[in-house]
């Protein structure tokens, strides 16, 4: 993907570590309404995602509804939703607990933990994500705290440790996802991948991962399970570049699909946990300009 030891890599490397942020406080930006973005605050949305591929805001605006989701996502090229399994029919998914219908079977819809992970790792080659936005409607009152690390990070510290990491995780068959199936059949088929690749559309390094331990086939080779070592070794080092936040009411996460997990939480009859979740196929940009 990048070339091994060329000047261009070297800058590109230097320069990514340097702005690297230390805290996630380092990448929120005050904004007012999600609809009215001035210039500036858009701007400094955009710059922390250059910093570290995503960007939290806090807004006046806890309680907001599916539209305005959408159009504040639109401000950053976003418009072609994943209208997944457990979407609504607008491709907005509202992320709180459900202890019945479809969702009740999925992990993100109970307060369980979620382990490392980046959005949509199952999806098919013509369906992978590029983007996804993260609104915090309610907190819950216990728990629900993220973790975050840039898949650029992710890829530099591999890179670093042993580029052998590299070669065994840009495998097209390096990570298997076996189908799901329903009681009616198949809701969707295996899917085999890379856990990096270079999206051709954007230029953009994109990482797909699951750190499951059910549910992934991973190549049996020595490099990959090193590599995977590696990885888990850097996601579960404290003093490490991982960032940790929890989103309040009226704050969000637009990111470029980048690695996260979830602590579990609890709620209470005041404090159901509500966030809103969109994924899109596209890349955030300024408008016509990419990143
Ligand atoms: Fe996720």
């Amino acid at each position: 993907m990048f070339q091994l030891n060329t000047a261009s890599y070297r800058e590109w490397r230097a320069a990514k570590l340097a702005s690297y942020p230390d805290s996630a406080a380092e990448l929120v930006t005050e904004i007012g309404g999600l609809t009215d973005l001035s210039t500036d605050q858009k701007g400094a949305i955009l710059s922390s995602c250059r910093r570290a591929n995503m960007a939290i805001y806090t807004c006046r605006d806890a309680s907001v509804d599916r539209q305005v989701i959408r159009i504040f996502a639109a401000q950053f090229g976003l418009r072609r939703l994943d209208h997944h399994l457990c979407a609504n029919e607008d491709g907005v998914s509202e992320l709180a607990v459900a202890s019945e219908g479809v969702r009740g079977a999925y992990v993100p819809y109970s307060s369980r933990s979620l382990s490392w992970h980046t959005d949509g790792y199952y999806n098919v080659v013509s369906r992978r994500l590029q983007a996804v936005l993260l609104h915090c409607a309610q907190d819950a009152a216990k728990g629900g705290r993220n973790a975050v690390l840039d898949p650029e990070i992710a890829y530099l510290h591999l890179r670093d440790t042993n580029p052998d990491y590299i070669t065994a995780f840009e495998h097209p068959e390096c990570m298997e996802i076996p189908a799901n199936n329903g009681a009616d059949g198949e809701i969707r088929p295996a899917v085999s991948g890379p856990v990096f690749w270079c999206d051709p559309t954007s230029g953009a390094l994109r990482m797909r991962y699951s750190a499951r331990k059910k549910n992934i086939r991973w190549r049996n080779d020595a490099a990959t399970t090193a590599a995977r070592e590696c990885l888990s070794e850097l996601l579960g080092d404290k003093d490490g570049p991982v960032l940790r936040f929890k989103l309040r009411p009226g704050q969000g996460l637009l990111s470029s699909n980048v690695l996260h997990n979830r602590t579990a939480f609890e709620d209470t009859s005041a404090a159901k946990r509500l966030l809103y979740r969109a994924r899109f196929f596209d890349s955030i940009t300024g408008g016509e300009e990419k990143l």
